[in-house]
């Protein structure tokens, strides 16, 4: 039914759509730094890890930090989101998630969830989907956040799955230039325009066909 042996997911924007949570939590911290904060900004900071995000925003501050007040600053952002994700439950998972879970599943390959998000069990937990992956990656001991093939690299192998023989799938630019420089066959989810680099775009997992990969 597959060539593939496994699939490893990104989870923000892909399972869930954690990006507005992370929208209000990253506005509330800029605009006290006097910088602006909008939509579009949000969009340039999705699959990036937080001190990276923060990097990102405060290069638009009139005045430098010290790293101290930078891991300040994430933590004040961090427990905002934390506050945010507390209510999230299974009527937050995005339309075709399960299903696909249960399709990749039922085909007989590993699954693997590879999320830079240092929330990310706190939010499998909250979707009640824990036990559907075989090996979610500890964003915490990874060194380099995507677009580095680091976390893509470790879920494969953790899963005893050759990259060669395993499907990404990415809603970010970084997140899809991450799996294809794993080795990867890239499933984007979202428009064709913005994810150049994916074999493949759906528009959700609704539209998610194993056996058309
Ligand atoms: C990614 C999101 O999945 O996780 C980013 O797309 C987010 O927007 C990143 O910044 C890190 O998340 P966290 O929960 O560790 O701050
Ligand atoms: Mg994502």
């Amino acid at each position: 039914m597959s060539r593939f042996k496994a699939v490893i997911f990104d989870l923000d924007g892909v399972i869930t759509d954690t990006a507005h949570y992370h929208y209000l939590a990253w506005k509330q911290l800029a605009e006290s730094q006097g910088v602006h904060f909008d939509h579009e900004f949000n969009e340039s900071l999705k699959g990036i890890d937080r001190m990276g995000s923060l990097d990102l925003i405060l290069a638009s501050a009139s005045r430098q930090y010290t790293p101290e007040e930078k891991l300040a600053l994430a933590d004040v952002k961090n427990r905002h989101y934390q506050e945010l994700i507390s209510t999230m439950s299974a009527a937050d998972l995005l339309p075709g998630a399960v299903a696909a879970l249960d399709t990749v599943r039922a085909a007989g390959l590993r699954i693997g969830l590879a999320s830079v998000s240092k929330n990310a069990f706190t939010v499998l937990g909250r979707l009640g989907i824990t036990d559907k992956f075989d090996y979610v990656v500890d964003a915490a001991t990874i060194a380099r956040g995507k677009p580095d093939p680091e976390i893509f690299l470790r879920a494969a192998h953790e899963l005893g799955v050759a990259p060669a023989d395993c499907l990404g799938v990415e809603d970010a630019v970084a997140g899809v230039a991450a799996i294809k420089a794993a080795g990867m066959f890239a499933l984007g989810i979202g428009h064709p325009f913005v994810l150049t680099e994916a074999d493949v775009v759906i528009t959700s997992l609704k539209e998610f066909n194993l056996a058309a990969y």
